[in-house]
């Protein structure tokens, strides 16, 4: 069922949260604090006081929530075991289609990025296919803890942005 802004606009809290949680991977905290801030005039309102909620959140819980995202072409998605939306994003990247080579190059770079960082590489997967994702996590490989901090936590505005024109469907305006 697509939303509209004024169905979220008037809705309780809980169904607030149920609706749009999905937004941040496993971390409905996001739209369960934003719900305060409502009426929303468009979803790029909403959208923008989400990322403010997130953004302006204990850097543990941006930590925790840039945790929640499975790797690339990783374990999660070989075993099938990814939400509905992370399975589309990947698939959208052409990962579900990779070769055994190309799996142990993702392998290899997730596990030099998780060891550097601590948290795994997040790149818009529905904005990049599976070359310039690569390409990226060889550069990024290269910044510093903050910028990739702040990398991912923009990485992740944009995931939750292709969400929400999802969830509203052809109810966007
Ligand atoms: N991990 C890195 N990038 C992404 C993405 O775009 N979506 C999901 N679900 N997980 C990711």
């Amino acid at each position: 069922m697509p939303l509209t802004i004024s169905e979220l606009n008037t809705c309780e809290r809980a169904a607030f949260t149920a609706a749009l949680g999905p937004l941040f991977e496993h971390s409905p905290w996001v739209a369960e604090q934003t719900w305060p801030l409502r009426p929303f005039c468009d979803a790029a309102h909403l959208h923008a006081n989400l990322c403010q909620t997130m953004q302006s959140g204990p850097r543990e819980q941006q930590v925790a929530l840039i945790r929640a995202h499975p790797d690339l072409a990783g374990r999660l998605a070989r075993q099938k075991q990814l939400t509905r939306e992370s399975t589309r994003e990947q698939a959208s990247a052409g990962l579900d289609q990779l070769t055994d080579a190309e799996l142990g190059a993702f392998q290899k770079l997730n596990d030099e990025y998780r060891g550097k960082f601590g948290f795994p590489f997040i790149i818009c997967a529905r904005l990049n296919a599976k070359d310039a994702i690569v390409t990226a996590m060889k550069s990024r490989l290269t910044n510093s803890p903050a910028t990739e901090h702040a990398t991912a936590l923009g990485e992740i505005e944009k995931i939750a942005w292709l969400r929400l024109q999802d969830a509203f469907g052809t109810h966007l305006h």
